[in-house]
């Protein structure tokens, strides 16, 4: 298995290789880099039974649901692993759901139940693995609030120290709480995310401060394993659909290297179809999928699912390809479509943060657009825990939110307290 000093990082533009022994994010091209697998050498001695013989493992890293796979990553001895340890989280199917989007078989990963309520803890455990591993002192990202909560934890678990810069004002309250309690040096910029992007990738070009935004290749492939593991859960079936939120494109970018590289290798047989779902006010993406990919062009962004309030996706290339390797598609919902969405996840009692719910906003929309038949298996990808944003989910029920005329409110009653009013409720 390779280990970080043989790993390549390749251009997905021109194809230029690059060692990994110190930090770069993208090619002098200017193209992003992909973390390179080498399929010839893992063809034939990898199996699907390997990973299955790992499950319940007590102890890192096969206890990880990132670090399972490691052979699709690339191998770190277990004492230097930066690790929660993170993954294995629930695949559920609820009828009530089922029924809601138009489809026999809906199932939710729900990427909200690692260590810190998101699936960026699985792109961080690599990335804060590398970071030490490359000596870095100090990590930074920009972030709308999961990024910087996930790499304050594992920063800390690691002893180093944590930069983040987020946009003032626009991120949700539980994650700001999480990125101050963990010790992060946080930063609120006068601007957006995108703004904030921007800013943080000059400060990791003039400093020895190590990136650790989607667009560190590294991330991308702990995000990977969200696929694997959903495959593992199916049993290795493959579905037909996976529908996951795009908003800087990282996971759906990881998503489609995942299943393309499972392919190759001959662990599936064939690929489910992607489809990426975007908030209507925050549609770069779907703008460009509308014109066939033939231009891509940045927008001011405007969501309540403040997680995916991006105009300027750095993958958005990777995301273009993943499309293209799945016979993807790309959706667009509005506010209200994904308030609904989630006020029926959270109903079904599984819960998620408002950007979770564009996948399955996104899937009920194809589903009455005939692009998702009803028998197909879906996978929809819960990326956020329900506590992230409760502001969004009181206001949504209070029908307090400006854009949105709630379709599902549950209210607080207020009564006074007495047997009567009580008896006269129930
Ligand atoms: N869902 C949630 C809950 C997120 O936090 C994010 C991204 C996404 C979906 C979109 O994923 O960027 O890979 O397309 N949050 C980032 C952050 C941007 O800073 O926490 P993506």
């Amino acid at each position: 298995m390779p280990s970080l000093l043989d790993v390549k990082l390749k251009c997905v533009d021109c194809g230029v290789e690059y060692a990994a022994d110190r930090p770069r994010y993208t090619c002098d091209c200017g193209g992003l880099l992909d973390v390179a697998l080498d399929v010839g050498a893992l063809r034939g001695r990898i199996s699907t039974q390997l990973f299955d013989s790992r499950l319940g493992a007590r102890d890192l890293p096969y206890s990880s649901g990132v670090w399972r796979f490691s052979e699709l990553l690339f191998s770190v001895a277990a004492e230097n692993l930066v690790s929660a340890p993170e993954g294995n989280t629930h695949l559920y199917e609820s009828q009530r759901l089922s029924r809601w989007v138009g489809l026999d078989s809906f199932l939710l990963k729900h990427e909200g139940e690692n260590p810190t309520g998101s699936f960026k803890d699985r792109g961080m455990t690599v990335g804060v693995t590398v970071a030490r591993l490359l000596g870095a002192r100090t990590v930074a990202c920009a972030s709308t609030g999961n990024t910087s909560a996930s790499m304050a934890a594992y920063a800390a678990r690691a002893g180093m120290r944590a930069l983040v810069f987020v946009p003032e004002g626009k991120i949700a309250y539980g994650k700001l709480s999480q990125a101050l309690a963990y010790g992060a040096t946080t930063v609120q910029i006068e601007g957006d995310f995108d703004a904030a992007m921007a800013l943080v990738r000059e400060v990791a070009a003039s400093s020895p401060i190590y990136l650790l935004n989607s667009l560190n290749p590294f991330r991308l492939e702990g995000q990977k394993t969200i696929m694997y593991e959903v495959l593992q859960q199916l049993r290795w079936s493959v579905p037909d659909w996976v529908v996951v939120p795009g908003g800087n494109l990282g996971n759906s970018s990881a998503f489609g290297k995942a299943l393309h590289e499972l392919h190759e290798l001959g662990l599936i047989g064939r690929l489910p179809r992607l489809a990426i779902i975007q908030a209507e006010g925050a549609n770069p993406l779907y703008r460009a999928y509308r014109n066939g990919f033939s231009s891509f062009a940045p927008v001011q962004a405007q969501t309540i699912a403040t997680a995916i309030k991006i105009g300027n996706p750095v993958s958005y290339t990777k995301a273009k390809r993943a499309i293209e390797w799945t016979d993807g598609v790309v959706e667009q919902v509005t506010d209200a479509e994904i308030m609904d969405a989630k006020a029926q996840v959270d109903a079904a009692g599984v819960g998620c943060e408002p950007a979770s719910a564009a996948s399955v906003a996104g899937t009920r929309k194809l589903v009455r657009a005939g692009v998702i038949l009803p028998g197909e298996v879906v996978v929809a990808v819960l990326t956020g825990h329900l506590l992230k944003d409760p502001d969004s989910t009181v206001d949504y029920h209070l029908g307090k939110l400006e854009s949105v005329t709630p379709a599902y409110p549950n209210a607080p009653l207020r009564i006074k307290p007495t047997l009567e009013e009580v008896l006269r409720l129930i």
